[in-house]
């Protein structure tokens, strides 16, 4: 089975590329590299211990896609490319709404130019807005309080109009939690541009001297210790749900919709906490105001997940830990 991977240079598409390959698929990766080096796929390479297709283009250009479609029989795609920084997407919505939502319309045109209708994407749990009680199941409402999430909405709805539209279409909507971590070779990881957006590279980019301090958004929401709680998943346990997800496509058609996180949440505190165990090494930190638009707590049910595809994560806050601190040590200018 052949499958394109939009996105496969980055964080999360690098993760999977490799599980796809030890589990059998025929991988061709896409990527316009406006995130990703692709010294990113060189270290896949490196991992797998073979080459890798990679056709450089964007999900935007039907020239580019019908060069992929052409030279290759894909079966299904695996659809990671997008934008996904928060606060560019307040001040360029245009660019989000383009590069996301377009994107993903150009791309599932071209798959059914070439009756390929099996498409697994990259959600996000942003879609629950404020959820009203925690764990969150996939049933909760929807909303979304910026152009990045309102754009994963849109792309959600767009898929399940294109399934009403044909019901041969085959679409994960996979919705991922806080993914952290690296492989455990220490040789690909997250490698943000610029300030980091996120805890986890926040915090990892402090510890190897590239921050000086680490600023807690608030202290004052109704959690555990005061600090915002969040359900970190395993990166590698992300991409195995992609895995789990193609397998399973293959006998069904219709629209799948599946949280990916691991259940338990943990607060900003209890992160540093683990990663000064984990690393050895000490993490400043100062409490700073609450930052715009975040909420208090969100952590995942993720027993659909279970039940459906057999899948559920197997790598606890030590291990990410570990592994994001391993990636960021050896690497400590990224790729
Ligand atoms: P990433 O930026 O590392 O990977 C995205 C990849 O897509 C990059 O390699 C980038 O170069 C490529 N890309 C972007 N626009 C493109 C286009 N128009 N054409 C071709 N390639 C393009 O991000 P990631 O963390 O690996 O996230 C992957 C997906 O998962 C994204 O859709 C993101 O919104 C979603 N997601 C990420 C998180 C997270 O916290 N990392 C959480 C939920 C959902
Ligand atoms: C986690 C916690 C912060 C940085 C974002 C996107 C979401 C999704 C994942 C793609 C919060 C606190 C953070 C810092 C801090 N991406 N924090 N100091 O906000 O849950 O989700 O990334 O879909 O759409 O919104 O993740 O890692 O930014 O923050 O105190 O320097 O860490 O306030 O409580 P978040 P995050």
């Amino acid at each position: 089975m052949k499958v394109l991977v939009t996105g496969g240079a980055g964080y999360i598409g690098s993760h999977t590329v490799v599980l796809l390959i030890e589990a059998g698929y025929d991988v061709v990766v896409f990527d316009n590299f406006c995130n990703a080096s692709i010294e990113s796929i060189r270290r896949v390479e490196k991992i797998v211990g073979e080459e890798i297709t990679v056709i450089e283009g964007d999900i935007r250009n039907r020239e580019d896609l019908h060069q992929v479609f052409n030279a290759h029989k894909i079966d299904a795609v695996i659809h990671f490319a997008g934008l996904k920084a928060v606060g560019e997407s307040v001040e360029e919505p245009l660019k989000y709404y383009d590069n996301n939502v377009n994107g993903t319309a150009v791309l599932c045109e071209v798959m059914a130019e070439y009756n390929c209708k099996s498409i697994v994407f990259s959600s996000s749990a942003t879609v629950y807005g404020d959820p009203h009680t925690t764990p969150i199941t996939e049933d909760f409402p929807l909303s979304a309080t910026n152009p990045y999430g309102r754009s994963k909405l849109f792309v959600e709805e767009i898929l399940r109009d294109v399934y009403l539209a044909n019901n041969e279409w085959k679409v994960v909507l996979l919705r991922y939690f806080n993914p952290v971590g690296a492989h455990k070779s220490g040789t690909i990881g997250e490698d943000p541009n610029g300030i980091p957006n996120n805890l986890m590279p926040f915090i990892t980019q402090t510890a190897v001297g590239k921050r000086d301090v680490l600023s807690v958004f608030g202290d004052d929401y109704d959690t555990v210790d005061g600090t915002g709680v969040r359900d970190y998943i395993h990166v590698v346990d992300l991409a195995d749900g992609h895995v789990k997800a193609l397998d399973k496509i293959k006998n069904f058609t219709k629209v799948m919709t599946i949280n990916l996180g691991t259940g338990k949440g943990y607060s900003v505190l209890e992160m540093v906490k683990a990663f000064e165990k984990a690393s050895g090494k000490k993490v400043p930190y100062q409490i700073a105001p609450r930052r715009a638009g975040d909420i208090a707590t969100c952590f995942a049910d993720p027993s659909y997940a279970k039940k459906i595809l057999d899948w559920e994560a197997t790598k606890g806050i030590d291990e990410m830990c570990e592994d994001s601190w391993k990636w960021q040590r050896r690497n400590p200018d990224g790729f």
